[in-house]
């Protein structure tokens, strides 16, 4: 028998797909509550998407074909073949039988003629195809996919993918950590960013033993998810390349905490987290964009392409108020300072009072010491 499901429309960027309405249980949300579920949270998420998808298009010779792996309603796949102009098509697969039957319901509604679905194991579908561009956006941790994602991407293709196992990568559960990624977290004020570089570290490694090397174009941490978007290239020397700037550290080098942690942490991925210029080039891609989370996609870029080029790790005002037991110095005379010695200063998105900077720590501590008397 066939079911019956209740849909409702959502809209996001110049997109409308129709989404599973929600129960309203007794137990909260998402008890019993098996259907697939739309997540308004995860709007900025593919309104970026839309831009990368649109700045690798426009950069692309050839047609390019995008898949939408874990796709749930599909929306993101409909809104990359809705919202993007150019020479492409769109895959969107979803194992889940409900999740298949409201794909379907889009695909009839939606009537675009560069797409085509699929209802399989994600893993079947990168065996058996091949892509320029593969999103993998699941519940928890991208790792399962990554070997069979890299066996089906094309030589300088994107994999783009979430993961919102945060704890894990930010050292709450560190055993599984190490069991999932191989690598050691730092549950710390530092925790988002190595956590971020767990995550393209074990991309890489995965990468080098297909003779493959990453770029990171952009990558970032929020609250609940990162998120990153590797250029995937093959060959032995890019391979070698890339898999040079991954290392292990020690807590001390960090030198932002007055405790003695001496821990290991990683492998880390400790090259570049974005491409600046890629970068600017999608801010210009923004503009003539619609999109919900446009302002906040703004800033966010904003952010990332001012720190694209500093160095790995930061410093907080809070943190280091607290080791020299005296209360936060404003960013703005921080930074006034920093920069009239010569050194490079800039925001960093993971931390609101972070800053990353050249400056020798012991120069740090000096002229955070005397910007207290003029705070
Ligand atoms: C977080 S949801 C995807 C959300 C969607 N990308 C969005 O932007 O709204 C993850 C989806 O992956 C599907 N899924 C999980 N494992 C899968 C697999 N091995 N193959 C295919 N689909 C899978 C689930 O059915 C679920 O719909």
């Amino acid at each position: 028998m066939n079911k019956i499901y209740n849909y409702e429309p959502v809209n996001e960027g110049s997109t409308k797909v129709f989404v599973f309405k929600k129960k309203l249980s007794k137990k909260g949300p998402g008890s019993k509550d098996k259907l697939p579920f739309y997540n308004p949270a995860m709007e900025l998420n593919r309104d970026l998407s839309v831009i990368v998808g649109q700045w690798f298009v426009d950069n692309s010779n050839d047609h390019v074909r995008f898949l939408d792996g874990l796709a749930s309603s599909g929306i993101r796949g409909f809104r990359l073949a809705n919202e993007i102009d150019g020479d492409f098509e769109v895959m969107i697969n979803d194992w889940d039988d409900d999740a298949f039957a409201l794909i379907n319901k889009n695909m009839e509604y939606c009537k675009l003629d560069n797409v085509v679905v699929s209802n399989s194991n994600l893993n079947t579908v990168l065996s058996e195809n091949k892509f320029n561009y593969i999103d993998i956006d699941p519940f928890g941790s991208p790792v399962y996919f990554i070997d069979s994602a890299l066996r089906s991407i094309y030589n300088n293709g994107i994999i783009s993918c979430t993961a919102t196992d945060t704890a894990t990568l930010c050292g709450v559960y560190p055993k599984v950590c190490l069991r999932r990624y191989g690598a050691l977290p730092f549950h710390s004020f530092m925790m988002h960013e190595t956590g971020l570089r767990i995550l393209i570290g074990f991309i890489c490694r995965a990468a080098g033993k297909y003779d493959m090397g990453i770029e990171p174009l952009v990558s970032y941490s929020t609250d609940h998810y990162f998120r990153v978007y590797l250029k995937i290239k093959k060959g032995v020397k890019k391979a070698n390349d890339s898999i040079k700037m991954v290392s292990c550290i020690n807590s001390d080098k960090l030198c932002l905490s007055s405790k003695n942690t001496n821990s290991n942490i990683g492998p880390l991925w400790m090259g570049k987290l974005h491409n600046k210029h890629a970068l600017q080039e999608m801010r210009t891609i923004l503009f003539k964009k619609k999109l919900g989370t446009k302002h906040m996609v703004w800033k966010l870029l904003d952010l990332l392409e001012e720190e694209a080029d500093a160095p790995a790790f930061y410093y907080t005002t809070d943190e280091l108020a607290s080791m020299l037991k005296c209360s936060p110095v404003k960013m703005k005379n921080i930074f006034e300072k920093l920069r009239s010695k010569g050194y490079v200063v800039t925001r960093t998105h993971f931390y609101p009072t972070g800053f990353k900077t050249d400056t020798p720590r012991d120069i740090i501590e000096k002229i955070f010491g005397e910007s207290i008397e003029k705070n």
